[in-house]
């Protein structure tokens, strides 16, 4: 088949909601984006432990550590399985560990924020994953197939970690005045970052269009940013707090919520945020650290293989 009637094959799958799977032909571009997208998404799913591992040995209580601990687990999980999905359109492991530690690739922005009291675990769970669930939601449906069954596994998990947010700002919210102001100084100092996680906006977002057609994007930047919003409006009712800079728009029914800093989230990305140095010195660090368990596993996987192939030679 020629390269305009594969095209037309693998553009009829996706209008007709065919995943495309690893042995499927597929576009050059479409391989590429996938590649820049999952694996930036593993890398946040990774860095994100960061600012939270912090917190483990400040846990509060007993049950907030367990807590902490096993959605820290999880982002190691998620990672693991978005790792392998980026695997199936033919990159190594190495080479995509390479691009996050040459800086060549990204991860989310709102990893380079620093985690400065108890609350901003709360507000990190609440907000932070908050917005992951809703940008995840779409992806359980994206045309690509290992890409959307990591999506469905990792949601479920994701709505766990919300909870336990939205918990510790609950139980706060009930405490005394200095912890009432903690966690309100918290939501306001992470609810503009993690508004900027959804991307730039529509008209500066240079993969979209084609991600939308491709439906490795089902909805837009912008979109989803809104629908946060409204819903997050809603949920800070309950914690008797307030979010920062928002307004009832009557005409667009929905809420207003100020302007964003487009250039300062551009610096973020680029490497110059509060803690981008200290994330990355971090990961590579724990790469290095990690080595000799690499090392081990290898060894051990071919001490098995010999021993298998020994076995089968007596056999
Ligand atoms: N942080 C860093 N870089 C970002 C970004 C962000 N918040 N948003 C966009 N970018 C980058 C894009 O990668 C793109 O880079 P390029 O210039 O190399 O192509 C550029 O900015 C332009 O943005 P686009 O809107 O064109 O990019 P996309 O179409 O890829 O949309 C996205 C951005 C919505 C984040 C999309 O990539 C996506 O849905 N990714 C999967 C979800 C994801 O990565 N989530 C990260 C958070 S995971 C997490 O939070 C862990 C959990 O445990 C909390």
């Amino acid at each position: 088949m020629d390269i305009m009637n594969l095209e037309k094959v693998f553009q009829s799958k996706i209008d007709d909601e065919i995943k495309i799977e690893p042995k499927d032909w597929m576009p050059d571009t479409y391989r590429k984006t996938l590649i820049r997208q999952i694996s930036q998404h593993a890398h946040s799913e990774i860095v994100g432990m960061l600012p939270e591992g912090n917190w483990i040995t400040r846990a509060p209580s007993l049950r907030r550590k367990v807590a902490l601990l096993a959605k820290i687990q999880d982002e190691a999980g998620h990672g693991l399985y978005l790792y392998s999905a980026a695997e199936t359109l033919g990159i190594s492991r190495e080479q995509l560990l390479e691009e996050l530690h040459t800086g060549k690739a990204k991860y989310s922005s709102i990893f380079n924020y620093p985690a400065l009291s108890w609350a901003d675990m709360g507000s990190v769970g609440w907000l932070v994953d908050g917005a992951a669930i809703m940008n995840q939601v779409m992806l359980c449906r994206t045309s690509y197939g290992p890409y959307s069954r990591a999506m469905v596994r990792i949601c479920k998990e994701e709505s766990f970690h919300h909870r336990q947010g939205f918990e510790i700002l609950l139980t706060l919210s009930q405490g005394t005045e200095a912890q009432k102001k903690m966690a309100q100084e918290s939501i306001n100092r992470w609810w503009k970052p993690a508004l900027m996680m959804f991307g730039p906006p529509d008209d500066q977002s240079s993969n979209t269009e084609m991600s939308m057609k491709w439906k490795i994007k089902r909805e837009t930047n912008d979109e989803l940013r809104q629908r946060f919003v409204d819903v997050a409006v809603e949920q800070v009712k309950f914690l008797n707090m307030t979010l920062p800079d928002i307004h009832w728009n009557e005409e667009r029914g929905h809420y207003d919520f100020g302007k964003l800093d487009w250039d300062h989230f551009w610096q973020v990305v680029k490497g110059n945020g509060p803690c981008n140095k200290q994330r990355l010195d971090a990961r590579k660090k724990a790469h290095e650290d990690g080595a000799w368990v690499r090392e081990a596993a290898m060894a051990y996987a071919e001490k098995e293989k010999l021993s298998l192939e020994n076995q089968s030679k007596s056999a």
